[in-house]
């Protein structure tokens, strides 16, 4: 019998997790203006908002945060991390910043002016709201399977390339500063990006002379997909699979929450002097110094073991079969979900689940509450709350797709929270048909309206 997967860690520590009624839940929600955002932690039983920074650290990452060095300028903690990134990427140049979104915020500053086009697989929202901001547009050239959600195609992450292609061709160079490539997708529902895929982009973006960039977020986990699914990578280590990805670009941003295995922190890698010199001046304006950008040197101490730690095949191998674990049980329970199943999360497709509550009702963030009635679980809706209004019409956008997404944190949950989330989501899928309404926003802000909207009950 072939053995089954182990997680490669023990518990050296624990931390309280409180259930709670249906009645008290009911009311919290409703204080929080039925936005899950808004509510307290300590009233979630099971958070699955996000796999972002809410990860469990090693002790070797909390032995190496002794060891942090908090210089200002020229840290051992950043040299080391410096050279870590160095090995794990190949890219040479590299920027400390605060998170993903500062990494965005700081190359973009640089590269992005109003007109352009980014285009690229189905872009996350911070990154698209760095664009927008610019008054520039994010053009997605994802493949269409990908929006099929019972489409098993392996690589879901991947860019169509005649719909790249089309976009170059028939745009000024000037008018394009770089290409990105999200890697895993999770707008896409935590999709991979195949190596031929990377490959073909790259190739593209040389011949018309664009920079190809990675939001690297959970390279790690890609990796592990094209070592288990594309043909020629099984005796590839995940090191290895990662810094050939990155061969074929020219930089990255990372949001270091994810595959970094820290609670906050991201950093830029770029091979590019010239941008490099262009990112280190908004770096000092928006980050801090270039030898720290918003991140203590203990955390960078403990980033340079994380990521380490994350593009290791074993810890890769049980936090994606978890996340494929529960993803198995509620395909079993007849829940119709996201498949394959992404590398960070299960996304639950809602026009199936609710179809009979109507699109304008946004659909998917009344099955989120509706999880978090219910079960005490936090989720999160992607779908047309998230996908904003268009920045010119001001109309509501409404994606291909309504999804829950259950984002599993990095070392945190056991096997036996999966079988209760997946046990709380049959449980209202048998009663689905009572579904039949959902809610209206009274009160949103005008940029990334998801986090602070304020929802009424219809
Ligand atoms: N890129 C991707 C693909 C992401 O998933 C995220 C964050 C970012 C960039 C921004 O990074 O949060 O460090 O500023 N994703 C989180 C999520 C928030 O829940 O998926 P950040």
């Amino acid at each position: 019998m072939k053995l089954p997967y182990a997680e490669p860690y023990k518990i050296k520590m624990v931390e309280t997790i409180k259930r709670s009624t249906l009645v008290q839940r009911k009311k919290w929600i409703k204080e929080a203006h039925f936005n899950l955002f808004n509510l307290s932690s300590d009233k979630v039983f099971i958070d699955v908002l996000t796999d972002s920074g809410t990860g469990a650290m090693s002790d070797k990452q909390w032995g190496a945060m002794m060891e942090g060095d908090e210089s200002y300028a020229g840290s051992r903690s950043f040299l080391k991390l410096k050279e870590t990134i160095q090995k794990i990427t190949g890219f040479e140049y590299i920027l400390p910043t605060h998170q993903g979104r500062a990494a965005e915020n700081v190359l973009f500053s640089a590269l992005v002016k109003e007109g352009n086009l980014v285009p690229g697989n189905s872009h996350f929202d911070t990154t698209k709201g760095h664009i927008e901001f610019r008054k520039a547009t994010a053009v997605d050239c994802t493949i269409d399977e990908a929006f099929e959600t019972t489409n098993l195609h392996p690589f879901k992450g991947n860019v169509n390339l005649e719909k790249l292609e089309k976009v170059l061709k028939d745009n000024p160079k000037e008018n394009i500063p770089l290409v990105i490539l999200t890697i895993t997708c999770n707008s896409s529902g935590g999709q991979p990006v195949s190596m031929q895929n990377i490959k073909d982009v790259s190739q593209i973006c040389k011949k018309y002379e664009i920079p190809l960039f990675f939001d690297a977020a959970r390279f790690a986990e890609n990796a592990y997909f094209i070592k288990l699914r594309e043909a020629g990578y099984q005796d590839k280590t995940i090191k290895e699979i990662a810094k050939e990805a990155f061969s074929y670009g020219d930089g990255m941003t990372m949001s270091s929450k994810k595959d970094g295995l820290v609670n906050m922190g991201g950093f830029i890698a770029l091979n590019n002097e010239e941008t490099f010199k262009q990112c280190t001046v908004f770096n000092i304006m928006y980050e801090g110094f270039i030898t720290y950008g918003g991140m203590n040197g203990r955390d960078m101490a403990a980033l340079s073991v994380g990521l380490d730690e994350a593009t290791e095949f074993n810890f890769l191998e049980s936090r994606i079969e978890q996340v494929a674990y529960l993803g198995k049980k509620l395909v079993e329970f007849g829940v119709p979900v996201q498949q394959p199943f992404g590398g960070h999360a299960i996304f639950i497709d809602a026009n199936k689940f609710v179809p009979t509550i109507p699109r304008e009702e946004y659909r998917a963030q009344a099955l989120a509450i509706e999880l978090y009635i219910i079960g005490g679980i936090r989720g999160v809706e992607i779908g047309t709350v998230l996908a904003d209004r268009d920045p010119f019409t001001r109309k509501n956008r409404y994606p291909d797709l309504e999804l829950v997404r259950l984002a599993i944190p990095r070392r945190t949950y056991s096997q036996n929270h999966m079988d209760y989330i997946a046990v709380v989501l049959k449980n209202i899928y048998d009663s689905r048909a009572e579904a039949k309404s959902g809610y209206i926003i009274v009160d949103e802000a005008p940029i990334m309206r998801h986090f602070t909207a304020k929802f009424e009950k219809i």
